[in-house]
């Protein structure tokens, strides 16, 4: 059984590659890994839904044979159904879609579903979760963005830590993980845990300070996430 297909509340610590060497994925990949990340996060950009532009399905599909944990593709892309397929088969374990990106979620969320992933739905600061309610059984995971989504290193927005309670309470015992997006490090994993989240995020609170060459300080930085969510 695959990490993806087992589910649990424990806090999942998924770097997000936008902050590491885009010159050197791999080695990237495989230091988060060796250093004790639970997840990667692949946050894939169109220069459209949002104003930045990352990588698109034959860069995922390349750096998936560095990745023995969990493949978490985050698509900031409009429209978002004609390419579901594409990631599927670059291997993401996970694709999220954000409900802002086309009219027809309930349609996509089945179609990540039928190419074989976990479905995740995205949620911008402006939208309140209560909009998630009618397609929340076909969801394996939301995302409620803590920013505004396009670049890495921005501040945390402390009213979606209520959005993040207002969601734990819709998802019940129901096998859904919260992840929360943007500005989690050791000062807001707490907060973001307490309100029910337990897939975090983090870009530059993982890579800072470290590198491939180097990559001591990502282990020290996702191990004070983990301490800091897990209230130790
Ligand atoms: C924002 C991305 C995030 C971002 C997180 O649009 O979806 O994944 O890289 O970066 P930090 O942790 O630096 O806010
Ligand atoms: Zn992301």
């Amino acid at each position: 059984m695959t990490p993806a297909t087992t589910f649990d509340r424990s806090i999942k610590i998924a770097p997000s590659i936008l902050s590491a060497d885009f010159a050197d994925f791999g080695r990237e990949i495989q230091a988060i890994e060796a250093q004790g990340c639970d997840w990667v996060h692949v946050d894939v950009m169109d220069g459209h839904f949002v104003p930045n532009l990352t990588f698109g399905p034959p860069l995922v599909k390349a750096i998936r044979r560095h990745i023995t944990t969990v493949m978490d593709v985050h698509l900031m892309i409009a429209p978002v159904d004609p390419y579901i397929d594409a990631y599927a088969a670059a291997g993401a374990d996970y694709i999220t879609a954000h409900l802002e990106a086309g009219p027809h979620i309930h349609r996509t969320l089945q179609a990540i579903r039928g190419a074989g992933c976990k479905a995740g739905l995205a949620l911008n600061p402006g939208t309140p979760v209560e909009a998630a309610t009618a397609v929340l059984d076909l969801c394996d995971m939301v995302c409620v963005m803590t920013v505004n989504p396009g670049f890495g290193g921005q501040k945390f927005i402390h009213s979606q830590l209520d959005q993040v309670r207002r969601l734990r309470t819709m998802i019940g015992d129901r096998p859904i993980h919260i992840q929360v997006d943007g500005g989690v490090d050791t000062t807001t994993a707490p907060l973001v845990a307490a309100a029910g989240a337990d897939v975090l995020v983090a870009g530059s609170a993982v890579f800072r300070g470290g590198s491939v060459a180097d990559p001591a300080p990502y282990g020290a930085n996702i191990r004070a996430i983990r301490t800091a969510a897990q209230g130790l």
